[in-house]
């Protein structure tokens, strides 16, 4: 099975997949000549693991793991028993006018993941490389013996009136956002049909609800996170593998922690305290910019057996703001 070494955050740990279940599957699915084996979501469901450990024996795939919600994600599944490969650009992209995660970020993520007692690879890669991406994925179904879970999670912004941006600006959102995770479907796809199981997430955003005057091209790419949701849930629902979106509001991360955004923003007061006063006018619960764990604990119960037949839906955190959004 192809590895992608390149650019992989230290060498994952020695010993191999510690779950029988998902030893046979590894077995099935070698150089992706992959035979249908023994359902991972099914496996685990009949084993007798704690509830705090719900998800020994299975591993996910997180992009954009480094930090913020997609680290969440990684750590609340890790905390759970999964394996985690996380998969970030941990590195500038031109035409992003704010830092992004740092290779020291990911070794950090790597490090924390795996202080929990779970296995953990760092892979540092775009989710717009898509060989690179099916590699990476490769590697983690081989090294774990399953790839059960997928967060496309990685995603960049930007501020302003759709008259202002470049196209070179247009396109690296759209390019990031949408296209990004329709690369890390494509990875997905073929390895979780032949697990014939799989739970994909997508990170959208309540701007993907409601249009945004100011968040034009990134509303459109969250727009087209849900759409791509509902096309893969039908695409895969024979396979047993659920596809949902999750919208979060206003998150507590670097993606708005930064000098331009909160600049671009409220230009008269740029710190995260207006942000966050902000955030609880436009929130209908009393609460401002809240933390990226409450993003993680809807996608660990998207990726639970209590929500094995939920598939092709939106859930937001919203706060209440959601409650303007049509059904
Ligand atoms: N923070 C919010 O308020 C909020 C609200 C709604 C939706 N979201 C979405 O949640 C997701 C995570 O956002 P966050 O708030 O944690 O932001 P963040 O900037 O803290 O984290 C994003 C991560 O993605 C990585 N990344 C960016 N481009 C990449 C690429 N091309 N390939 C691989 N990795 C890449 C970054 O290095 C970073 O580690 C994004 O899709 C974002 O649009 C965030």
């Amino acid at each position: 099975m192809p590895t992608d070494n390149e650019n992989t955050i230290n060498a994952p740990s020695e010993t191999g997949p510690s779950d029988p279940s998902r030893r046979t599957l590894l077995a099935g699915s070698a150089g992706l000549g992959l035979a249908a084996a023994v359902p991972a979501a099914t496996a685990a469901a009949q084993s007798a693991e704690s509830p705090s450990r719900e998800f020994a024996g299975r591993s996910a795939f997180v992009t954009g793991g480094a930090r913020g919600i997609g680290y969440a994600t990684a750590e609340a599944l890790a905390r759970a028993g999964a394996d985690i490969m996380l998969y970030d650009v941990a590195g500038q992209i031109e035409h992003v006018k704010y830092p992004l995660a740092t290779p020291e970020d990911l070794a950090t993520a790597k490090a924390n993941i795996e202080a929990l007692g779970v296995k953990c690879i760092a892979v540092q890669g775009d989710v717009r490389d898509g060989p690179k991406q099916k590699a990476a994925m490769q590697e983690a179904a081989a090294t774990f013996g399953s790839v059960d879970f997928v967060v496309a999670n990685a995603g960049i912004t930007q501020v302003g009136p759709l008259d202002i941006f470049s196209e070179a600006e247009i396109d690296v959102v759209l390019d990031v956002n949408l296209a990004g995770a329709m690369k890390t479907l494509q990875a997905a796809i073929p390895i979780m049909r032949a697990q014939n199981a799989g739970r994909i997430v997508l990170m959208s955003s309540i701007t993907g609800r409601r249009g945004s005057e100011f968040f034009p091209v990134y509303s459109a790419s969250k727009w087209g996170m849900i759409g791509l949701a509902k096309s893969t849930a039908r695409l895969l629902a024979k396979s047993n593998v659920t596809c949902n979106a999750v919208c979060p509001s206003l998150v507590r991360t670097r993606l708005l922690d930064n000098d331009y955004i909160l600049g671009t923003m409220i230009p008269d007061n740029p710190t995260i305290e207006a942000a966050d006063a902000g955030a609880k006018q436009l929130h209908v619960m009393p609460v401002g910019l809240y933390g990226p764990e409450h993003v993680a604990n809807t996608v660990k119960f998207i990726c639970s057996d209590a929500a094995a037949y939920i598939s092709g839906d939106v859930f937001d955190i919203a706060a209440g703001r959601n409650t303007e959004f049509p059904a």
